[in-house]
């Protein structure tokens, strides 16, 4: 018979006792989402103005009991950052970074290079003209490297490049590839991974399930390291709603991207309940409110019908995410209450969405706890 020496003895003692401790805790019953989630993957919202700035103490109460990860909404774009040549404002991103640091949070950094709320000094020259490919070159360079490198260590990832690529798989007709062609996402990849070599670099995007589009952004990550370039993950927005994409197409679009070796985030997710707009608006006042009634249907609240579609349409997503947790390292809402989201003004201004995980009581919705119980029971 094998005969166990004290190290052996007192080491399997300690693998017992561990494996008590782990018994102990897991007869504990989750009470929040990351403690409910944390095994599977980050569970993250998104920071906007009034959390920032102390007016959504609530919201912040939220976040800091319900959530292990954070990214910033607005406050680290870079009209916010640079609004003009050479003059930066950190105000807000360093009391972003500072809550997280604060709170042991998973911090992303969004976004360095977006056609979208890009200053316009950072395509112009004092003409007004276009700048020159190497004068472009140099102003991303210089406020990635002022930024990333602000944050070294802090920030763990960065959303380097958002929404390049159209759902058909060209390249977006912005300033960036106007000026300097597809050439201008391996620069920033570049920029950003010598300003900080440690921090995660994402490419993120919306409609990112359009296999078109999907694809593309797999051809544009795998040409990034065939020359050498340091990208890690891709960032699936997941602004969806309760028809589209199919959960199959969704599961289709993570698989492609972790199969491409890229790690995957859902970096924006909500369910909007509320219809897309379709036809427009007649003169007709009657016509209007109609019109009103059926894109904005639910001003008065959600009836127990709609609500329950839409519990069910999160979980299926949430099922999804949990079966998915071995190609997942975050899943993040774009916000925390209803009342924060970007779809009660998109794409109608004014409308009332029911999108994320807490309501305009800040109450956590129904649905909370049965996400909480899915992470508990399930992989
Ligand atoms: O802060 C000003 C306020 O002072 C001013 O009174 C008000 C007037 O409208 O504007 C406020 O700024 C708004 C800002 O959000 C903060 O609320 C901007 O107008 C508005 O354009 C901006 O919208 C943001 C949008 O990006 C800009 O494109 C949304 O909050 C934000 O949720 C949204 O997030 C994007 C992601 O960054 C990228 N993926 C798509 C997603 C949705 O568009």
């Amino acid at each position: 018979m094998k005969k166990f020496t004290p190290t052996a003895m007192v080491l399997g003692l300690l693998l017992f006792l561990s494996g008590c401790g782990a018994t102990a805790t897991r007869g504990k019953a989750p009470t929040t989402l990351k403690e409910g989630l944390n095994r599977h993957f980050h569970i993250g919202t998104a920071l906007n103005h009034h959390h920032l700035h102390g007016t959504d103490t609530k919201g912040l109460e939220i976040v800091k009991e319900q959530f292990s990860a954070i990214v910033a909404e607005n406050c680290m774009k870079s009209m916010y950052l640079q609004p003009k040549e050479g003059e930066f404002f950190f105000g807000d991103a360093d009391k972003f970074v500072e809550f997280g640091e604060r709170n042991s949070m998973h911090i992303t950094g969004h976004t360095l290079i977006w056609h979208s709320q890009a200053p316009g000094w950072l395509f112009t020259d004092d003409a007004g003209n276009d700048v020159s490919p190497e004068v472009l070159k140099k102003r991303m360079r210089n406020h990635i490297h002022t930024v990333v490198s602000r944050y070294k260590g802090r920030v763990k990832g960065w959303d380097v490049v958002n929404e390049a690529i159209l759902d058909n798989g060209e390249y977006r007709d912005s300033k960036f590839y106007q000026i300097l062609g597809e050439e201008f996402i391996p620069l920033a990849f570049q920029y950003a991974y010598e300003a900080d070599p440690d921090a995660e670099l994402y490419y993120n995007d919306y409609n990112e399930w359009h296999v078109g589009k999907r694809d593309a952004i797999i051809k544009m990550a795998n040409s990034l390291r065939e020359r050498g370039i340091r990208i890690d993950g891709i960032g699936m927005q997941g602004h969806v709603g309760m028809n589209y994409p199919s959960i199959g197409d969704y599961k289709a679009a993570i698989d492609a991207y972790a199969n491409a070796g890229l790690k995957v985030m859902v970096t924006e997710f909500e369910v909007s309940i509320l219809p897309h707009p379709g036809r427009r608006v007649s003169s007709n006042i009657a016509d209007t409110e109609a019109y009103r009634n059926e894109i904005d249907p639910y001003r008065e609240g959600l009836p127990d019908s709609a609500r329950i579609a839409w519990e069910e349409r999160m979980l299926d997503f949430f099922s999804l995410f949990i079966e998915s947790s071995d190609k997942l390292t975050r899943v993040t809402l774009w916000g925390v209450t209803d009342g924060d989201s970007w779809k009660n003004n998109f794409p109608v201004r004014g409308r009332t969405d029911y999108p994320l995980l807490f309501d305009r009581e800040y109450n956590a919705k129904p649905v909370v706890q049965k996400i909480i119980e899915l992470g508990r029971t399930n992989k």
